[in-house]
């Protein structure tokens, strides 16, 4: 995906008056090539015991209908964090996102700053996903089969989308976004086309899709996130007053709670911590319910 100056300074504008911002036809022929080795290697090479006990790569999410892969790429290595690093083809994946992102947050991208990158293919159509934000989830409890209660995340506050292939032509075709107001935003998403939104504004859905789709994700936890209690955990913390502490109210309708904005270093301090701390035996629960499919 290459990024022209007009295309910054639409996403400039847009960002800027509206939250989001789409650009048609960003894929090229050499692009698509990239992003289907890119898959590949977030498929095979990168998706193994090892890679997911390390958090370098997420559980894949498989069935017949579906198949999803995430894994954390960085120019170069992060020392604190796990990612893959120093690899040409993924380097040049995350490339315009990271451009993307330091003109949005003023600031230059370290290149330790680990990107998640995800590839989600749908073979025959997909099942619709409700309204959320995008996080890394620190801490939840499953109340039930489709029901999932946030405790702890580290939010980012741009995610971008481009469509690699899409076979559904009715309207919407792709993600829904709503705004906290309700009012809905449902461009047209079809092969090359790219979506950036800010996650903190928007919530997102997919409604059902009856034909193959396929689209590549961009987030950064890394990158000046923010830091997310759900309602119940910050009142047990006792964090009021909030104001004082840089905490707001994050309006939502199954996950309210509340956000700060955090430093890169905060952030990193966070994930270590809970890499070290908590990981460990999350995994091991991981791996006794056999959740991982390789
Ligand atoms: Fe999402």
């Amino acid at each position: 995906m290459k990024l022209v100056q007009a295309h910054l300074d639409i996403l400039q504008e847009d960002i800027n008056t509206k939250g989001w911002c789409c650009l048609p036809n960003l894929l090229s022929k050499e692009d698509l090539a990239l992003y289907t080795t890119a898959e590949e290697l977030a498929r095979t090479v990168y998706y193994n015991e090892n890679m997911l006990e390390r958090r370098v790569s997420y559980i894949s999410d498989e069935s017949e209908s579906r198949r999803s892969n995430a894994i954390m790429v960085s120019e170069r290595k992060n020392k604190e964090l796990p990612s893959i690093h120093y690899d040409e083809v993924l380097g040049r994946v995350i490339e315009p996102f990271n451009l993307i992102l330091s003109l949005f947050t003023n600031e230059e991208i370290s290149p330790s700053s680990r990107t998640m990158i995800n590839f989600q293919t749908y073979y025959s159509g997909s099942k619709p996903v409700r309204d959320h934000f995008d996080g890394e989830y620190l801490d939840y409890e499953m109340k039930d089969a489709y029901t999932l209660l946030l405790k702890k995340a580290i939010l980012p506050q741009f995610v971008a989308v481009l469509v690699l292939h899409n076979e559904n032509t009715e309207d919407p075709n792709g993600i829904v976004l709503r705004s906290l107001d309700g009012e809905t935003h449902a461009p047209r998403l079809d092969a090359g086309d790219f979506i950036l939104f800010d996650n903190i504004m928007f919530r997102h859905s997919v409604p059902i899709l009856n034909k193959p789709r396929k689209i590549i994700g961009f987030r950064n936890f890394d990158h000046n996130p923010f830091q997310f209690f759900g309602t119940e955990l910050f009142k047990e913390l006792n964090l009021h007053p909030i104001a004082a502490d840089g905490w707001h109210p994050l309006k939502d309708n199954y996950n309210p709670g509340y956000i700060k904005s955090i430093s890169s270093e905060e952030a990193t301090k966070i994930m270590a911590k809970f890499n070290k701390e908590e990981w460990p035996s999350k995994w091991k629960k991981v791996k006794e319910n056999n959740e991982a499919v390789f």
